[in-house]
């Protein structure tokens, strides 16, 4: 049983729509760019691979790709697309897909869809299993914001536009956050909805990564590999399993 939120038909057909800025070419060629380089001209395995955002331009550029993925309608929407891409309906915690892969990635914060510890850990042991000697699994995620929340003040915004306003409330004690949407429709009515989150540090995946039989090759700030600072929002991590 996981403790992931459930993607409904609903938020399954707007996705690409909804997020369309994750599709354009300056924010999603480099991130292909960087896996098609790890992939190294083996196959690859990703983990929520929802709509097949970044799994459809990896399979134009030649890399074979499976794919587990939580909602049926989200996966339904990948079928749409091509049937070139096998993907289990699944948890990435525990499902298993057939194969060994020189790459497993798991991008765009989707690790923090698994609310507890234990699950990331097995998260990323369910990762390392699927993966060739020497194999590499990559994950994009953002650092913590933590530095936004002054003392006493209960959520962030993180996105202020016309037609959506999201914040972000975090429990300290917990790493437990919910991003919190209102989004205004053309006919003029606002309509709200929440995600669910577990929110984890880069050396907190480096332990997961070491319990699971992995080592830390490299830390990006980006998928250009920019170097990652203290300053940096988001990382993008390699870890690598044992030749
Ligand atoms: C932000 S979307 C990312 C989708 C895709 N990787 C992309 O970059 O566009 C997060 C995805 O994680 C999936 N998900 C959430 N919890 C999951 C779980 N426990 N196992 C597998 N997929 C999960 C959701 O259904 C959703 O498709």
């Amino acid at each position: 049983m996981t403790s992931s939120d459930l993607w409904d038909a609903e938020t399954a057909e707007r996705y690409d729509e909804a997020s369309a800025f994750m599709f354009a070419p300056d924010v999603l060629e480099p991130a292909v760019d960087f896996l098609v380089d790890l992939a190294g001209g083996g196959p690859a395995l990703e983990l929520a691979i929802g709509t097949g955002r970044v799994a459809v331009p990896l399979v134009e550029r030649g890399v074979a790709v499976s794919g587990i993925e939580l909602s049926a309608p989200m996966a339904d929407q990948l079928l749409r697309k091509t049937r070139d891409i096998p993907v289990v309906v699944g948890d990435m915690a525990t499902s298993t897909v057939p194969g060994e892969f020189s790459l497993v990635y798991l991008v765009w914060n989707s690790l923090g869809n698994l609310r507890t510890q234990a699950e990331q850990v097995a998260c990323f042991r369910n990762a390392a299993r699927h993966l060739a000697p020497g194999g590499r699994f990559v994950v994009e995620l953002w650092v913590p914001g933590i530095r936004r929340f002054p003392p006493g003040q209960v959520a962030v915004p993180f996105h202020v536009g016309e037609h959506h306003a999201g914040f972000d409330t975090l429990d300290m004690t917990t790493q437990q956050g919910t991003s919190h949407h209102y989004r205004r429709h053309s006919d003029g009515t606002v309509t709200y909805g929440a995600s669910n989150f577990r929110y984890v540090w880069p050396a907190e995946c480096d332990l997961m990564a070491q319990l699971a039989g992995m080592n830390l090759e490299g830390r990006f700030a980006d998928w250009s590999r920019a170097p990652f600072t203290q300053d940096s929002e988001s990382h993008v991590s390699v870890w690598r399993t044992p030749a």
